[in-house]
């Protein structure tokens, strides 16, 4: 799929990927192409440029060896995040207990965290998209044993854990950028992301790895540092902040802006 913010960035991406499909000898059966735009009202679900438009629009796809639904008719976003492949992978390789995954959309990392091992909670508005989560987790012969989803505002739903009881080694907080959650309320990431991870540090166990995204241009990982840092202190808690290098496919300031807040 082919994510373009005009007519000649999608020409120039178009061309570029034909050349690239001509000199590694891998062609794509279908390209779907989707537009960008500034509004989330505007947008809209992919459309396909290339290939057999008499085939599905749903499909089944393999990263790292997790299968995922995609459903290119369920409008703007087909299901997976391809830019948080490396902090799936990560997911999966701290092999954490007790996960806490807000604004889960189709559950993708609670799907890792479960294959490590993981009791999870995922957590999103949609309960579309959590039905979906459900079936990623059926597609890895995962059972819902230890897995809870919650059709729930996060805003609301994390103050009034206790966390004596529910309590997280691994916190994943990838708001989008604007929603309205319930009651109408209005959450903008600029205002709203410190209250959140603040609220996510009243549940998080020593030792605990918080995942802090957000694809808002105003937030670069620098930025999301220096926001971590003002939340654990007023928290009194001590944390570390590690950089990983961003994968090829997204460097720096296209795809989300991450950053792990390591809690001591
Ligand atoms: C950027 S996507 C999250 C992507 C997900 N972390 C992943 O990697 O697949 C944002 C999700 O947040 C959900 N959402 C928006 N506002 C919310 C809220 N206040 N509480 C819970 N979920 C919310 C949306 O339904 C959507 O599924």
């Amino acid at each position: 799929m082919i994510s373009h913010k005009n007519d000649v960035a999608l020409k120039e991406l178009i061309v570029g990927l034909e050349k690239w499909s001509a000199e590694s000898g891998w062609a794509p059966a279908r390209i779907f192409t989707r537009f960008l735009p500034f509004k989330n009202h505007e947008r809209i679900s992919p459309v396909l440029h290339s290939g057999d438009a008499t085939l599905p629009l749903t499909t089944v796809v393999t990263e790292a060896g997790v299968r995922y639904g995609l459903d290119f008719a369920a409008g703007y976003s087909h299901g997976l995040f391809l830019d948080q492949r490396a902090n799936r992978a990560k997911v999966r390789a701290m092999r954490p207990k007790r996960v806490l995954n807000t604004f889960a959309y189709t559950c993708s990392f609670s799907v890792v965290a479960a294959l490590a091992g993981a009791e999870t909670m995922s957590v999103d508005l949609s309960r579309k998209s959590l039905d979906r989560g459900r079936q990623n987790f059926a597609l890895n012969g995962l059972t819902e044993k230890g897995h809870r989803f919650m059709a729930d505002d996060t805003l609301d739903l994390l103050p009034t854990l206790d966390g004596r009881k529910d309590c997280f080694d691994l916190i994943i907080l990838d708001p989008p950028t604007f929603s309205r959650g319930n009651n109408g309320r209005r959450w903008q990431v600029e205002q709203d992301f410190e209250g959140l991870l603040c609220a996510a540090l009243e549940v998080a166990l020593p030792k605990c790895a918080i995942l802090l995204s957000t694809n808002c241009t105003k937030f670069d990982s620098v930025a999301l540092e220096r926001m971590a840092r003002v939340c654990v202190k007023s928290k009194r808690r001590t944390a570390d902040y590690p950089r990983f290098a961003t994968p090829v496919d997204f460097p720096d300031g296209y795809g989300a802006s991450t950053l792990w807040v390591m809690v001591r």
